[in-house]
């Protein structure tokens, strides 16, 4: 059977005490939080901007992003609430810019179009439907918005046994998309101008960005306005 949500409960609320600890910050959580804020400055420059960071963890992420771009807001999300509590001091510190909220990534509890910018990093294999999961950072995004997910890249030999063989010992059954099938899940869910790039280091990662489509070029049915005001007809090209 696959990994699922009460298995990823469970595994976090061990893990929380001892997350921010983890050497995994040194070799992996660490380098891939900097790429993303490297492509965010690139992308946003100093920009007000609101920020949602899925699967969050303690919030590092957050409090990073707001000391090197003091303009931006954050809403960090993760489904686990111990996780959340472990970075309690974070969230207390930055009342104003940085906001702590409880729910599941397949359910945004936000409204379409809320965000400029959608990042995602080192959670992603724990989702167990990945492509309710990137429709509905789709959804959450204003056009024009941006999608940042990283995740271990499993496509070479020394990635597939860190993910693949390490990583599926110690968490289960979680899945880490191969180069091409994560490129698949952004195009599915209507994302364009899809960038990747490969990090090496001794635990690489995959960077995948994605734009929102912009307004003026969303495929609009033409409606023929009836009198009542009812479209009359659909053409949708
Ligand atoms: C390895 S941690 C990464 C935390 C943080 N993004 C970082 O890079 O330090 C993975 C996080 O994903 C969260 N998570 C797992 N499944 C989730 C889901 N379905 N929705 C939201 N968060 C989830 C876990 O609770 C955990 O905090």
């Amino acid at each position: 059977m696959g990994y699922d949500k009460q298995q990823a409960t469970e595994e976090f609320n061990r893990w929380s005490r001892s997350y921010d600890q983890s050497i995994l910050q040194w070799l992996l959580f660490g380098p891939s939080r900097r790429a993303l804020i490297r492509r965010i400055r690139q992308r946003f420059g100093d920009r007000p901007i609101t920020v949602l960071d899925v699967g969050c963890g303690t919030g590092q992420f957050g409090e990073q992003i707001l000391r090197s771009l003091p303009n931006a807001r954050v809403v960090g999300m993760d489904l686990v609430r111990a996780m959340l509590n472990g970075g309690s001091h974070r969230w207390a510190r930055h009342r104003e810019g940085l906001l702590p909220v409880q729910g599941d990534s397949e359910h945004l509890p936000f409204a379409s179009g809320s965000f400029d910018v959608v990042t995602c990093a080192n959670s992603f294999h724990h989702y167990p439907d990945q492509g309710r999961a990137v429709s509905e950072m789709n959804r959450v995004l204003k056009p024009g918005g941006r999608l940042m997910l990283i995740d271990g890249y499993r496509d070479a030999p020394w990635g597939w046994f860190i993910y693949d063989v390490c990583v599926e010992t110690v968490e289960g059954d979680v899945h880490h998309c191969s180069r091409s099938r994560m490129r698949d899940l952004f195009a599915a869910a209507g994302f364009v101008e899809t960038e990747q790039s490969v990090h090496r280091g001794p635990a690489p990662f995959l960077f995948t960005e994605g734009v929102c489509r912009p307004a003026s070029t969303l495929r609009r049915p033409h409606f023929p306005v009836t009198a009542t005001g009812s479209p009359s007809a659909v053409a949708a090209d």
